[in-house]
């Protein structure tokens, strides 16, 4: 899908003409490290434990040269904090799969996190997004010295076809901020369709930057049961700077 991060000096997840369109650029207040530049970052390493969550802090090569999706966004960091904060026992021994990984800001803080309470597990965590990502995933992987628990790969939503490395209806599916572009909803609710079984839970969170946003949400309730999730203590913050967190799982009578 087009990219139009890379041509903007602003959050260009957003569009000009919508009366949702959140150019306030007040940075998100959830911690230091979270704090999201509304200028096109130079290509840097940040290092961010989510307020004490980790033990050990995450490593996280940022580069927008291949696309938005070299930076963190914010919903990819309130999703990372509530997985941390709640649903690491859930987690641990969960087979694994992220759509639009970015950098793999959740995936690699779900990895750090249970390797940290696993020790040896067998785990892997399946960081997944379009090729210009990959290179950026694979780095920050090492970085954080996870080859044994991470893996990268290309999953083009909606290109038909789940990557073989990558297991159907795994567990767990995150998604963090991949609702942005109207053209590409119809392609991820498709991907959500092709890998979420009856015993998967989707963890999905997004921000909404204008009204189109809410239409996603609709066709997913359409197709899937969303409840939004109540036990994060953060929720009122997040909800403030309209960031949504809830779970996606397949209807029972399908
Ligand atoms: C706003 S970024 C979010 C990155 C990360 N999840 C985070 O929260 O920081 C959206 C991501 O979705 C990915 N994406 C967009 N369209 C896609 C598609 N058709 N297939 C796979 N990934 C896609 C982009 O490459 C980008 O990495």
């Amino acid at each position: 899908m087009p990219d139009r991060a890379a041509d903007d000096n602003n959050d260009s997840l957003s569009n000009d003409n919508d009366d949702y369109y959140d150019d306030d650029a007040i940075p998100f207040a959830i911690s230091e490290d979270l704090v999201q530049s509304p200028t096109h970052k130079q290509a840097s390493i940040t290092s961010t434990d989510f307020d004490g969550l980790l033990k050990e802090p995450l490593l996280l090569s940022e580069d927008l040269a291949k696309g938005n999706g070299g930076q963190a966004w914010p919903a990819g960091y309130v999703l990372a904090k509530y997985l941390l904060r709640r649903k690491l026992g859930e987690l641990r021994n969960a087979s694994i799969v992220e759509l639009g990984a970015g950098g793999g800001l959740v995936g690699l803080a779900v990895a750090v996190g249970c390797r940290s309470t696993t020790g040896t597990s067998q785990q892997v965590v399946h960081i997944t997004d379009q090729e210009p990502m990959l290179a950026l995933m694979r780095q920050n992987i090492e970085r954080n010295d996870l080859q044994c628990r991470v893996e990268a790969c290309v999953y083009d939503w909606g290109a038909g076809k789940r990557p073989s490395s990558v297991p159907a209806q795994p567990d767990v599916v995150l998604a963090a901020d991949c609702v942005y572009y109207e053209p590409a909803f119809p392609l991820l609710l498709q991907t959500l369709e092709e890998l979420v079984g009856p015993q998967t839970v989707c963890y999905f969170c997004f921000k909404r930057r204008r009204r189109a946003d809410m239409q996603f949400l609709k066709a997913a309730k359409k197709a899937f049961v969303v409840v939004d999730v109540e036990d994060d203590p953060e929720r009122e913050v997040y909800a403030k700077e309209n960031i949504f967190l809830c779970t996606i799982q397949r209807r029972v009578d399908r």
